[in-house]
């Protein structure tokens, strides 16, 4: 990796991973809120919040996948010789186990309020959200904190940087600018250069051009009745 696509000298590359955990850890938060905050019987509204919840539900499988499929096997193989090596990855294994129960709780819970909007759906379908968002933000805690520190360790850059790919890959085409706008939201402006760095001409371009307005509207449509307002 060159020094321009370093986060700083005072972050790992690993770092990015923090990053996208944070749009993880954001939207869980808001998806219980969004769903509550949907009026009784108002089945328009939540077939937006609905579908807002099929792209969170599908982009955390994807990341699990990734990590699953890629990290976790290289880790096994290479942290052997790290006592704890092989227990953290059993753990990481346990955890997106959990997790997919959970998401699995949501996504069996989510239709039948989709098609009522009914305040008893609403509230069933919230509170196994919370209960989602404890697992994830437990697992995702131990991963920044146990699994990111081995990764520098026994993975390489290139490695690492097959994983980044990998993950980008999960991404349909039409829904890049989205994903780049959800990256940037809460990033600051080392991690914000840092990531539209990676990012190809094109991609900066047309993310200048309306990727941003484009995240901007999409965030306003979705979080307006959080904020006391009823439209975008
Ligand atoms: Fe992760």
């Amino acid at each position: 990796m060159s020094s321009s696509r370093t986060p700083g000298p005072a972050r790992p590359y690993t770092h990015e991973m923090v990053v996208v955990h944070r749009v993880f850890r954001r939207e869980s938060a808001l998806l219980p809120r969004l769903v509550r905050a949907v009026p009784d019987g108002d089945t328009q509204r939540a077939a937006v919040v609905g579908a807002h919840l099929t792209e969170y539900v599908t982009g955390l499988h994807h990341h699990h996948t990734v990590e699953d499929e890629t990290i976790w096997p290289l880790l096994r193989e290479r942290a052997d010789a790290v006592a704890a090596g092989a227990d953290v990855v059993v753990r990481m294994e346990e955890q997106h186990a959990r997790i997919d129960r959970t998401l699995s709780e949501v996504s069996a819970q989510a239709p039948a309020w989709r098609l009522t909007a009914d305040r008893s759906a609403a509230t069933e379908l919230a509170r196994v959200l919370e209960e989602h968002r404890a697992a994830l933000l437990e697992h995702l805690d131990d991963e920044e904190r146990l699994v990111l520190p081995l990764v520098e360790q026994h993975l390489s850059v290139a490695e690492w940087d097959a994983v980044g790919r990998r993950g980008l890959e999960t991404v349909p085409r039409d829904k890049l600018m989205l994903a780049l706008g959800s990256l940037l939201e809460d990033a600051d402006p080392q991690e914000r250069a840092y990531f539209l760095d990676k990012a190809p001409l094109i991609g900066r371009l047309l993310w200048r051009a309306f990727g941003r307005r484009q995240y901007a509207a999409a965030c306003r449509a979705l979080r307006a009745p959080l904020h006391g307002g009823t439209r975008q």
